[in-house]
């Protein structure tokens, strides 16, 4: 990979091209919507954005998920409020009242009128693939892309060896960075910068050894700590916008999700061993959130100069930036170049 170039300035600020990547990327790709935790109960529901498309997961009565955009067919209104809800008996739009049924299926368009000309069987809402893993709800959005088991075995498989169903919620926290999704992923794969951008984690570890191994869409990152100590947790990201951080004691997950070309929100679940104390968890949230932090000025700053229209491309480190030419290479792909 020596000598390859950056994706260019353009692709990190035009909104066409995130209009692009709507549909080619967070449009057919597994991603993560929420906690599973979240839908614990029969009739329960979450609504959310993910890059612009307005979704429902629910678990019907019966204990199955299913998945939704949340936009009404008879004139695009929304189901339900984003956040947590309830879903018993089905939706009914909060626009003129149409009701559907927990499986999509339109019951009642209300005080319609004279409906020979009108099948409700032609009107279901459109549905999502959904999926649980990990304390997590997925969705995809394609109904013709793989289904999770097959999308994500080899990204599943390196989590062996880690009770992650002894991991529980803990702690969530949301933020928003004002930089393209791609300008913060692309920070997250490579720990070239960490001796002038995290100072506390420098000290840490060895950063001239952290090392990027590009496998199946996804990488996992390792570094080795100063002190000799052998470092236990597994660092890890997955194509598009998850970075998804084990260890022995639990884990944490980042959704990087673009609310727009400009505008990146950064959700951070900390999941722990049951049973881990309070202080523990705090010590490793704020950690974490310094670190993000830290990734927010550098990233908004380069942002800035992105914007700019002084840079258009640059040159990807052989040592160190191996993430990051994958990242690019998929995007390339999923984009048709
Ligand atoms: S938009 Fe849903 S009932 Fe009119
Ligand atoms: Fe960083």
């Amino acid at each position: 990979m020596v000598g390859v170039e950056t994706l260019s300035a353009t692709a990190y600020r035009d909104r066409s091209v995130y209009e692009r990547e709507r549909r080619a990327i967070f449009g057919c790709e597994w991603l993560v919507l929420c906690r599973a935790d979240q839908l614990a109960t029969p009739a329960s529901s979450v609504a959310g954005m993910l890059a612009g498309y307005p979704l429902v997961v629910i678990r019907d009565d019966t204990g199955e998920l299913r998945g939704f955009h949340n936009v009404c067919r008879h004139r695009a209104g929304p189901l339900t409020d984003d956040g947590d809800g309830r879903c018993r008996g089905g939706f009914v739009c909060r626009y003129h009242g149409w009701s559907y049924r927990q499986s999509g299926t339109l019951s009642r368009a209300r005080d319609f009128g004279d409906t020979d000309a009108f099948d409700p069987t032609e009107f279901p809402l459109w549905a999502v693939q959904v999926a649980a893993w990990a304390g997590l709800v997925w969705v995809n959005l394609d109904l013709s892309s793989p289904g999770f088991e097959e999308d994500l075995a080899p990204f599943v498989g390196e989590t062996d060896g880690f009770p992650l169903d002894r991991y529980e919620f803990r702690h969530e926290q949301t933020e928003e960075v004002a930089c393209n999704w791609k300008t913060y992923v692309d920070n997250y794969l490579e720990g070239y910068h960490i001796p002038f951008v995290h100072p506390t984690l420098n000290a840490e570890i060895d950063a001239s050894q952290y090392a990027v191994d590009a496998r199946d869409r996804y990488c996992i990152h390792s570094a080795p700590a100063r002190d000799g100590a052998r470092n236990l947790g597994k660092w890890m990201w997955r194509w598009p916008n998850l970075a998804f951080n084990l260890y022995p004691n639990g884990m944490n997950v980042e959704r990087i999700v673009p609310v727009d070309a400009s505008t990146t929100r950064i959700v951070y679940t900390f999941f722990f061993a049951r049973g881990t104390d309070a202080a523990t968890v705090d010590a490793t949230r704020q950690v974490s959130v310094a670190t993000l932090a830290e990734d927010r000025v550098i990233c908004e700053a380069v942002q800035r100069n992105l914007d700019a229209g002084v840079y258009e491309t640059g040159r990807l480190s052989p040592k160190h930036e191996a993430g990051v030419f994958q990242f690019h290479e998929l995007v390339r792909s999923a984009l048709g170049r």
